[in-house]
């Protein structure tokens, strides 16, 4: 299926892609600092149609541009005349194409590293980096680097190692960096970039919260016209967001959203969703299956089959709910750039590690257009457009939670008793976590059911239950997750109100399994 949303804005920075696990990141450093930048191949062999580019930013990558199949520079950056900022990689392909020398795997460099900046004899276009503290942390990650000065390139700073760190072309407006500027770990590595992308591209900075949401607006017009379009919503920030933000752009009678109940959600959601989307002025339509989806459940404690039967089941509803409607022309979906880019085969690029659930396949079996109107952004410029619309902090800035929901939270066979049991425990945990202003110590929290019994004491008498297990993690994107350091005195106070408060629960743990080796949600 076709999607055919265009770009929000037809300006702004190219970033090529040679395979770094920055390559995002360096992209939405750029939009923070107030301009469009968007992530090709860094092989393709033109620049985007339809796109005007104030510059061109190389990224890292793993290869060695001396060996056989390193991937190159199109010749299309040089005669473009534009300013490149080559990272890594980026700056061994620049050398490599003028002439400089490269040295393999010599002066290998990982983490921090002092760089010092040494601007005596700065190209004039380059100035600027005056501005820069001549001393200061950068990170690095490479093993090959450029050796000395040719002649073409003055060396504008080096590491107490003595490895070339800064380098500028004499004639053209190319900077190449051997550290990542756009990693939190460099200094000033915000600074550099917003010098690169002001002073020496002179890109306007004009990629904020009103522009985006306003360029949003005005694609999903003309994407949808006078069509209709059938969004489902979780709850979660990407489809509320889609859902109002379609509204606003289409109208009430144009947008029709469907929030199924599967039953395994936390505690009041359906009834809190239903209201805020009400307040919100958006066509909401909440479909309770929770029997049906309990009865589907039943008997099974396999994680993978769990999540199988929710996501087919969910579909089945879907379908049919949308089948006894008519005059649908698009299906709404909140698509993500990373998502984009990484099915591009830019990006990392991670293995199934479980099934995910979502609406793959239903736009055809429909006959429905897609409308994605992220496609080309970030989660959290979804949450600046969000704000922008005027919806509740408290949706904007929710944590994720799974599609299956409470499925893989309950360990093993699914009983009604065991949902109620978690949501309690759960939503004792979650509020007393923005009570305590800890909500935002961390990227996810939630309260896991173990099928394990243990004995207690309440009162006089003898408690056989089962347990609770506690688990928040920090994360940025869910990939990789460390352990929230939540203090004991707080995790004792949340296990005391569950122990007092949920009958069926007599002891709680906390997980300390950083992801990997485990994974967040606990099947
Ligand atoms: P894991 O457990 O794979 O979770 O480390 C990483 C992140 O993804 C969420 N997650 C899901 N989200 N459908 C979703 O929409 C799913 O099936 C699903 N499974 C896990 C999880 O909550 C965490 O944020």
């Amino acid at each position: 299926m076709q999607h055919s949303m265009q770009r929000p804005v037809n300006e702004g920075i190219l970033i090529l892609d040679y395979g770094s696990q920055y390559t995002l990141l360096i992209t939405r450093r750029l939009r923070e600092l107030g301009v469009y930048a968007e992530v090709i191949d860094g092989t393709r062999s033109a620049p985007l149609e339809d796109f005007h580019y104030h510059g061109i930013i190389l990224s890292g990558g793993p290869d060695t541009v001396t060996e056989e199949g390193a991937r190159t520079m199109p010749a299309w950056v040089k005669s473009s005349n534009k300013p490149v900022l080559g990272i890594c990689y980026g700056m061994q392909l620049m050398a490599g194409v003028s002439g400089g020398k490269l040295r393999s795997g010599t002066q290998r460099e990982y983490g921090r590293a002092q760089l010092k900046l040494e601007l005596d004899h700065v190209p004039s276009y380059a100035t600027s980096l005056k501005k820069l503290p001549a001393v200061q942390t950068v990170w690095m990650s490479h093993g090959d680097d450029v050796e000395g000065s040719s002649g073409i390139f003055e060396v504008l700073g080096r590491t107490e190692d003595g490895v070339v760190a800064v380098m500028a072309h004499k004639e053209r407006p190319w900077i190449g960096l051997q550290f990542h500027p756009e990693v939190q770990h460099s200094e000033h590595g915000a600074e550099l970039l917003k010098i690169f992308i002001s002073d020496i591209c002179k890109a306007p900075l004009n990629w904020d919260a009103g522009c985006m949401m306003e360029s949003s607006l005005a694609k999903i017009r003309e994407n949808v016209g006078n069509g209709k379009v059938l969004m489902a919503v979780s709850g979660g920030v990407d489809s509320t967001v889609a859902a109002v933000l379609l509204t606003r752009a289409l109208g009430f009678e144009q947008v029709h959203a469907i929030f199924v109940d599967h039953g395994l959600l936390r505690k009041d959601e359906a009834k809190w969703v239903q209201n805020e989307f009400a307040r919100l002025g958006v066509h909401l339509t909440a479909l309770d299956r929770s029997q049906e989806f309990y009865a589907a459940l039943k008997g099974v404690s396999d994680p993978e089959q769990k999540r199988k039967i929710i996501g087919r089941k969910f579909i089945e509803v879907f379908e049919s709910f949308a089948k006894s409607q008519t005059g649908f022309t698009h299906l709404g979906q909140g698509t993500l750039y990373p998502d984009v880019i990484e099915s591009a085969g830019h990006g990392s690029g991670a293995k199934v590690i479980k099934s995910h659930h979502n609406v793959g396949g239903l736009p055809e079996k429909l006959h429905l257009e897609l409308c994605e109107p992220f496609r080309y952004l970030f989660k959290d410029e979804v949450r600046a457009i969000g704000r922008q619309l005027g919806i509740p902090e408290q949706l904007v800035d929710r944590h994720p939670f799974p599609g299956p929901g409470l499925a893989v939270r309950i360990l093993g066979e699914i009983e009604p008793e065991s949902v109620r049991i978690l949501q309690e425990a759960d939503a004792i945990f979650i509020n007393r976590l923005r009570e305590e202003n800890l909500y935002h110590a961390v990227w996810q929290a939630f309260a896991v059911l173990l099928p394990v019994k243990s004995v207690g004491v309440m009162g006089d008498n003898r408690t056989y239950q089962k347990t609770c297990a506690l688990r928040a993690v920090t994360a940025s994107d869910g990939m990789t997750a460390g352990v929230g350091d939540l203090p004991i005195s707080f995790l004792v106070r949340v296990s005391d109100e569950i122990v007092r408060k949920v009958n069926g629960i007599n002891r709680v743990v906390y997980d300390v399994t950083t992801k990997p080796p485990a994974t967040i949600e606990w099947e």
